[in-house]
């Protein structure tokens, strides 16, 4: 039985796999726990004293609000760190940097490119650290996407989920492999070369095998076969942050990806609900939106705003689930109870 009180102390959190099916479900069910918490108005101030960095190279707007509102909830002061903030990269190794960090915070979040940072971070800071998203994995966004899930259907046991668009990007590689671990049926539907690389189909498979008590795994880049009776359809952007000169190539590949209304019928059943971790391009009131519009005549990308807006999409719980799970994985990690 794991104890979320006492398991987790003094541990990173940089990449789902280094956790057994046990201690991801624990955390879930921990940020329901204070999620009941804070809507009831009642104190948990495990933190309190302690102060976290918020390490950020790439733009945020869920993450760092998450664990800006969580830390405060818990009596912890955040300092938030961006890349012109900081010396990390121009004239600071991420080694020199760990080390110092950890001499004055007591956690830190980092959102970057290279999973190695994060990894080296960990390594050095001598303070649990948390990814909050690199190129390869984005872990604490697993813990929202799976309790929106578990809060919808009652359980992840069996339910079958389909993730639709650039299948080698951190979150479909987090999905898969999260998914495979929490006993999930999980489908990844991407053109053959945007199909997750074979070392993350291996991982998946491995874990599914010794963990995702009889759960299915499918990779493939047939539409019909991957949403037929899916529980969760579930996409991202087409463009990850870094790779912002794809938008015309990605737009031609993705487009028979697109999660729209004739998508969500095609599932075969009335019950399948939305999830995208946002942003998300539904509309053309963003800088890229009015882009992609301009230059294909496309309204939206990866999801229709039918289909954004319509009962079966819970994107807004998800994001707000985003705040209650930090703040499991921060209060697990480096709180009193
Ligand atoms: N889903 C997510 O990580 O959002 P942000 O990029 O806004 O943090
Ligand atoms: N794949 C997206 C996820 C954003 C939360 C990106 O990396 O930009």
């Amino acid at each position: 039985m794991v104890d979320v009180r006492t398991d987790f102390k003094g541990r990173s959190f940089i990449a789902e796999k280094d956790f057994t099916r046990s201690e991801l479900e624990a955390l879930i069910d921990f940020s329901a726990e204070l999620k009941a918490q804070k809507r009831a108005g009642t104190a948990h101030r495990y933190c309190a004293g302690q102060n976290i960095a918020l390490l950020f190279e790439k733009a945020s707007t869920r993450t760092r609000c998450a664990f800006v509102v969580a830390a405060v909830d818990l009596g912890a002061h955040p300092e938030f760190l961006g890349m012109n903030d900081v010396q990390l990269g121009k004239k600071e190794s991420v080694e020199d940097t760990a080390k110092v960090l950890g001499r004055m915070f007591d956690g830190i979040q980092f959102r970057g490119y290279a999973q190695s940072d994060v990894e080296e971070l960990a390594q050095y800071a001598g303070v649990p650290v948390w990814n909050g998203l690199t190129d390869q994995w984005h872990p604490t966004q697993m813990l929202a996407d799976f309790l929106t899930v578990k809060e919808h259907f009652g359980t992840l046991q069996g339910i079958t989920f389909t993730y639709c668009g650039d299948g080698r990007n951190n979150m479909a590689n987090s999905l898969l492999v999260t998914g495979a671990k929490l006993g999930v049926n999980m489908r990844i539907c991407a053109p053959e070369s945007l199909q997750p690389e074979p070392w993350v189909i291996e991982l998946a498979q491995d874990i599914s095998a010794r963990e995702g008590g009889g759960n299915q795994l499918m990779i493939t880049a047939d539409v019909d076969k991957a949403v037929a009776d899916a529980d969760v359809l579930y996409t991202d952007v087409w463009v990850s942050m870094g790779e912002e000169d794809q938008f015309a190539q990605r737009t031609c590949l993705l487009l028979p990806y697109q999660v729209n209304a004739d998508m969500m019928a095609r599932t075969g059943k009335d019950s399948t609900i939305f999830l995208h971790c946002l942003p998300a391009f539904h509309d053309t009131k963003t800088e890229y939106g009015r882009h992609i519009y301009k230059e294909f005549g496309l309204e939206a990308m990866e999801v229709s705003d039918e289909v954004f807006r319509s009962p079966q999409s819970l994107v807004f719980d998800q994001a707000e689930n985003r705040m209650h799970t930090i703040k499991a994985v921060i209060a697990a990690t480096m709180g009193s109870f």
